[in-house]
């Protein structure tokens, strides 16, 4: 494995590659989402890059961007051991320097869910992985369906750019009781951390309720918002069914559909969701 950190390093390498490249970013302290993300880009492409940069245009003003969990040694071992074959490890005055004034905006998809709750992170998503994208040039584009309305931006701006990549969602990966994998769950505390599996709890037990033949948005998200109101340091950010294309709110289920959450613990915020079709 190769570790690359200048961009005009990352463009001569992507030159002399041959076949099909998968590509797969991440803000790194790495886990097993992340790696599942790998393992896809490895059986289905011919060359596997990594990127790991944590985005400072994709944090709000007073969220966690200098705390964000980083170790790039480990990262490094756990990328190789996956298979990755380039790690691009750029920094923030290459990707970023003096005078840089250019970003990528949605229109609409942000509306609701993390996009109403984090002004301009969605801007900030769009533009970091439209550079990736022109410094890699991957025939494939690997994403966790963990973060549904980024993946689903995403996927937007590639059709609406003509952009040359084919786009894979992978399923979320999960902790053995259900806690979706997140960087950011190290910042939780033992308690906050038994509390947290609530989210997952709500999310199956929608599931369950779905496939039971309830189809009322109301009734579900009540059911939802119940499971996690239980435990005493839940704080909901949002709870939301939407649509799985325009991600607007529905009231019944008639297609395919995301309910989505975010939910404090703490300080800490955690997002979970599950697409009912
Ligand atoms: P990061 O949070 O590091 O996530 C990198 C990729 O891993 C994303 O596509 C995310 O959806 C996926 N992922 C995270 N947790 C997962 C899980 N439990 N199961 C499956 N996939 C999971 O998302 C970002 O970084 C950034 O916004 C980025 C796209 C790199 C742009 O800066």
């Amino acid at each position: 494995m190769h570790v690359i950190s200048s961009i005009s390093d990352m463009i001569e390498t992507r030159n002399a590659l041959k076949g099909s490249v998968g590509f797969v970013p991440t803000m790194g302290y790495l886990h097993r989402g992340h790696l599942s993300l790998v393992e896809a880009a490895r059986k289905q492409t011919d060359n596997v890059v990594a990127s790991i940069f944590v985005n400072p245009t994709q944090f709000g003003p007073n969220e966690d961007l200098d705390s964000y969990p980083r170790n790039f040694e480990r990262d490094e071992k756990m990328a190789e051991e996956a298979g990755v074959d380039f790690i691009f490890y750029p920094d923030k005055q290459d990707m970023y320097p003096e005078g840089y004034a250019s970003y990528v905006v949605p229109e609409g998809l942000d509306n609701h869910l993390c996009g109403a709750k984090r002004p301009g992170h969605f801007r900030g998503v769009m533009t970091i992985v439209l550079k990736l994208f022109n410094i890699i040039r991957p025939t494939d584009g690997y994403f966790g369906q963990k973060d549904i309305q980024q993946a689903r931006i995403l996927e937007q701006m590639v059709t609406d750019f003509h952009l040359p990549v084919r786009m894979h969602i992978e399923p979320i990966v999960r902790e053995r009781d259900g806690l979706a994998m997140s960087s950011r769950n190290v910042y939780l505390n033992p308690d906050e951390r038994k509390q947290s599996v609530c989210l997952s709890r709500a999310i199956r037990l929608v599931e369950t309720r779905f496939r039971a033949g309830q189809r009322d948005t109301a009734v579900l998200l009540s059911e939802a918002e119940k499971e996690i109101q239980r435990q005493a340091s839940s704080k909901i950010d949002y709870i939301e069914l939407v649509d799985y294309h325009t991600l607007e709110p529905i009231h019944r289920i008639t297609d395919r559909a995301v309910l989505a959450c975010a939910v404090y613990f703490g300080h800490t915020r955690l997002i979970d969701n599950t697409i009912l079709e």
